[in-house]
């Protein structure tokens, strides 16, 4: 019996040492490489960049590994080249433990097109509303990515991306929505949601 009670309190701390462990090895691969596009709390303070703050750990890690593997091609297909599928989830973790922001909407008129579109879709043409899947406050589920607060310019790229089929990693959903929204139509909806919060 009391073997056994030791034996559980050993490996207990042995994995409390090895969280701590992959959440320093997380810290040191960003201050390493990613900080320089994403910034170290992920905040991305360039806009050509996504921000990782408050993404979703399961997602980040997803994306990486499809960059590795070449599903998702572009810059980050160097950076994940290296990564251990157990570096992917830590760092997943590290960025969604850090605080999102909303930016500020300068042009409601514009955002309040983006929102009616966000959580009533378009029925004219088809496209279903966004809040279905990415949730009423765009924060997304354990697998699927948080927008809330995101740049405007990557939302833009990326509906883009999905439409044109540059990026064709999420089994063509999303290919579906985006290539039936118009430019007015994602404009407006990057707009709404770089104001989420
Ligand atoms: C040289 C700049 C650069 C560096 C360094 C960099 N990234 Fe990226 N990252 C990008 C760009 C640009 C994108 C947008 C996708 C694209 O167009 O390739 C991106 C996309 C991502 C995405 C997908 C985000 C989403 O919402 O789908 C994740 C996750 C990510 N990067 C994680 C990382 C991690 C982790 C590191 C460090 C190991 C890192 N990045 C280093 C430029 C960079
Ligand atoms: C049926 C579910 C579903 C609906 C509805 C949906 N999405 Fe998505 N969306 C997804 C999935 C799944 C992904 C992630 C793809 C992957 O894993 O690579 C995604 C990814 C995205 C991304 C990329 C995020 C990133 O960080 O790179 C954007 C932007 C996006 N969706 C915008 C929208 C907008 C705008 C709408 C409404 C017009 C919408 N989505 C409706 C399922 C959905």
């Amino acid at each position: 019996m009391l073997r056994s009670v030791s034996l559980f309190f050993v490996i207990s701390f042995v994995s409390v040492l090895s969280m701590a462990d992959s959440s320093e090895r997380a810290r040191e691969i960003v201050t390493e490489r990613c900080y320089l596009c994403h910034g170290a709390e992920g905040e991305a303070s360039s806009a050509i960049y996504p921000r990782l703050a408050g993404q979703n750990a399961k997602y980040i890690a997803k994306q990486l590994s499809d960059f590795k593997q070449g599903l998702r091609k572009g810059t980050m297909n160097e950076m994940a080249a290296d990564l251990a599928e157990e570096e992917m989830l830590a760092l997943g973790e590290y960025f969604a433990s850090k605080p999102p922001q909303a930016h500020r909407v300068r042009d409601k008129e514009f955002s309040a097109v983006g929102s009616y579109l966000y959580h009533n879709g378009n029925q004219f043409s088809g496209v279903a509303a966004c809040k279905s899947c990415h949730g009423e406050s765009g924060s997304g589920t354990e697998q699927l990515p948080r927008l809330a607060g995101q740049h405007k310019r990557y939302v833009v790229e990326q509906l883009q991306a999905f439409n044109n089929g540059a990026r064709t990693n999420d089994h063509a959903i999303m290919h579906s929505i985006a290539s039936k929204l118009t430019e007015f139509e994602m404009q407006a909806l990057a707009q709404y949601i770089s104001g989420m919060e």
